[in-house]
């Protein structure tokens, strides 16, 4: 037993062979893999740049392929030259400019469609429009708005124009928008009055102005979508209506023709410690993931429609909502709203009404779905859905099979992702027509991820009885380049645990006989709440600033639909209530974690105690907070605690 290891304790014996006539017609068969995993070892630099070469269109190619020589800030393609709206829309103007490119319906029910030369026309507009503002090339531009299509416009007129998008999820609060506009130094602002969720109306205007109120100085310009129609205050000088800013703009608009390095977006993300991170990617090398896994993993071709359920707050909403399906070419699905509304078969709903051949969600939305049971979906039509997937936290092999059974009907393999917003692209995943799969895992790494499990001091964990650190060994296209504003953190946060050798995930994983990886969790404090990151930092931030908090600690337990819960322990300064009081005061303070962050951050459980359990040098003991939230029995000594006592407190027992 190696105690620089994990020991693994999920074991899932079943297997699932993609079926003969899938593989038959799948774009990467196993000799593809084979080949294709065998140049990647042969040249590793040559088989990207093939791909590379292959894959997008460059205005200007590339002759350098990898840049190590400032590692660990790697870079791709460096002397090429391109533009990401060019490879996502005008590419296929010619010979699908009729075709639907975006398929949308909102909560209510309304249904739009764009095709590609509607989506071209528009993204021109508003690439103009932003123009006409004054925002150019490398200038930062957040937009905070509702899952329409307009979202998707705004980010590729971004990239249109190489202005830089950074995407704020619209569940976020005006105190979270605030910190991502400032950090990234945002000039402009895209919103909308407000989005729909669940019935409710979600407020960004108004949010968008509370963030402002006083603050973010660098913001020149709002420019508003009429979308919910509520009314809304409008800043004269500050704020203009999207019609407006884009009336009389013509449909078509120059590209900046950018370096392969232009940074295409920054996207906050939770970390360990408190600030979130700006994440930013690079033109190319993102691009070449987006596109190059949507063809491979999902098997995209020009006869799919694709519904990636994703909000564009997150990753998964860039690579496989507005790029990587877009510049496959295909049709993709997006949807405004709640997967239980009006009820629980609104998702199964949409994919008969839309014809979705290819549907990717995550393991918490199935298992909220799954609950309400196999009656549900055996309502729908779903014999066009050939493909399903899923992402953002490890999949419990019982959501697995009911996913496979009740949805794909036993029919349709399905690609469980792993992947980061660091990452950019998948990185794990088995591709479909190839990969065996097993419930739980998400198999083998794409050709050209050097993935591993490595243990303490860097060594490769072979037997399978172990896990580790997720680490992958050498730098790949869609990787990030850096930490907005602070390369530091970046070498710090990922490089630094093994000396710059291996990028680390900040996943523990083990893997199989076959080679699989199963990912078992994060090794930080990073908590994923409904497949959402949240850094434990973060959540006790938001309790210490409000006024009746001294000191709080927040863990993670695991909760049946959302993955893991939020449990915080917080002492205030004075008198630990108890009874109705404390009651009452836990419903404020989750209300308030829940304005200061947005409702996902909300925490389940709200202990108070008089002291949270510390050793003598003042650590607090979260592995035992842990344990007291899943209520565990304690195994650990707690004599080297300065105050063993608190133990039964914060167990409830005292
Ligand atoms: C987790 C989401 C197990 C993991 C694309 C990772 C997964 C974090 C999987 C990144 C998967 C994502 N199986 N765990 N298939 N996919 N994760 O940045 O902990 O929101 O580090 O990107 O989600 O979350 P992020």
């Amino acid at each position: 037993m190696n105690d620089k290891s994990l020991e693994s304790i999920l074991h899932e014996p079943r297997v699932f062979n993609p079926a003969a006539a899938f593989t038959a017609a799948a774009r990467i068969s196993p000799a593809d893999y084979e080949r294709l995993a065998a140049e990647a070892a042969r040249d590793y630099e040559g088989y990207w740049a093939r791909l590379a070469r292959e894959t997008l269109d460059w205005q200007r190619p590339f002759t350098t392929v990898l840049d190590s020589s400032q590692a660990p800030n790697y870079r791709w393609f460096t002397d090429g030259r391109l533009n990401a709206s060019v490879n996502c829309l005008d590419v296929h103007l010619a010979e699908r400019g009729g075709k639907t490119a975006i398929v949308f319906e909102s909560e209510p029910g309304e249904v739009r469609r764009l095709s590609y030369r509607e989506l071209t026309a528009a993204v021109c507009r508003l690439a103009n429009a932003l123009q006409a503002q004054g925002i150019g090339a490398g200038d930062r531009v957040v937009i905070y708005l509702p899952m329409v299509p307009e979202a998707v416009v705004a980010m590729q007129a971004c990239a249109r124009i190489g202005a830089v998008h950074s995407v704020v999820f619209g569940g976020f609060s005006a105190k979270s928008l605030r910190e991502r506009i400032e950090d990234a130094g945002a000039r402009l602002v895209i919103t909308a009055d407000g989005g729909r969720r669940a019935g409710r109306l979600v407020e960004l205007k108004a949010a968008t102005d509370e963030a402002l109120a006083g603050s973010c100085p660098t913001v020149e310009k709002v420019i508003v979508l009429r979308h919910a129609g509520n009314a809304v205050a409008m800043q004269a000088g500050r704020d203009l209506w999207w019609s407006d800013a884009t009336a009389g703009q013509p449909e078509s608009c120059a590209p900046a023709v950018v370096d392969a390095e232009h940074p295409l977006f920054l996207l906050y993300t939770s970390g360990s410690t408190g600030r979130p991170k700006g994440i930013q990617h690079a033109t190319g090398g993102f691009l070449l993931g987006a596109k190059l896994t949507s063809q491979w993993i999902f098997d995209l071709r020009d006869s799919d429609v694709f519904w990636c359920t994703a909000d564009v707050g997150w990753v998964t909403g860039h690579t496989y909502v507005a790029y990587g399906p877009l510049a496959a070419g295909a049709t993709i699905v997006m949807y405004e709203g709640a997967p239980v509304h009006p009820d629980a078969g609104r998702f199964w709903s949409i994919c008969e009404r839309h014809g979705v051949t290819i549907f990717y969600t995550a393991p918490t939305a199935i298992r909220a779905l799954m609950k309400f049971g196999d009656v549900i979906p055996a309502q729908y039509d779903l014999s066009k859905l050939r493909l399903l997937g899923t992402v953002g936290e490890p999949i419990n092999p019982e959501a697995w099979i009911w996913y496979h059974k009740h949805i794909g009907r036993e029919r349709c393999p399905i690609v469980d992702t792993w992947w980061q917003t660091e990452t950019g692209a998948t990185m794990i995943a088995p591709l479909p027509g190839a990969i065996a799969t097993k419930p739980g895992s998400c198999t083998r790494p794409i050709p050209g991820i050097d993935a591993a499990v490595v243990d303490e001091d860097g060594r490769e964990i072979t037997d399978v009885e172990h896990g580790g650190y997720l680490v992958i060994r050498k730098p790949w296209p869609s990787m990030l380049r850096t930490i907005w504003g602070d390369n530091a953190r970046y070498i710090r946060t990922y490089w630094e645990k093994f000396g710059g050798r291996y990028y680390v995930a900040g996943d523990t994983a083990h893997r199989d006989d076959d080679g699989y990886f199963w990912v078992m969790g994060r090794a930080d404090d990073v908590l994923k709440v409904s497949g959402h990151r949240l850094g434990t930092m973060e959540v006790e931030s938001a309790f210490v600033a409000h006024p009746r908090v001294a000191e709080t600690a927040v863990v993670g337990r695991p909760h049946d639909v959302k993955g893991e819960a939020i449990c915080a322990f917080v002492v205030l300064k004075g008198e630990r209530p108890t009874g109705a009081a404390a009651e009452q005061l836990a419903g404020e303070l989750r209300d308030w974690v829940g304005h200061e962050l947005g409702a996902i951050a909300k925490p389940d459980d709200v202990r108070f105690a008089d002291n949270l359990p510390k050793t003598r040098s003042g650590k607090i003991m979260r592995r035992l907070l842990r344990a007291v939230a899943r209520g565990e029995e304690i195994t650990e000594d707690v004599s080297t605690l300065e105050n063993p006592a608190i133990i039964e407190q914060l167990r409830g027992k005292a």
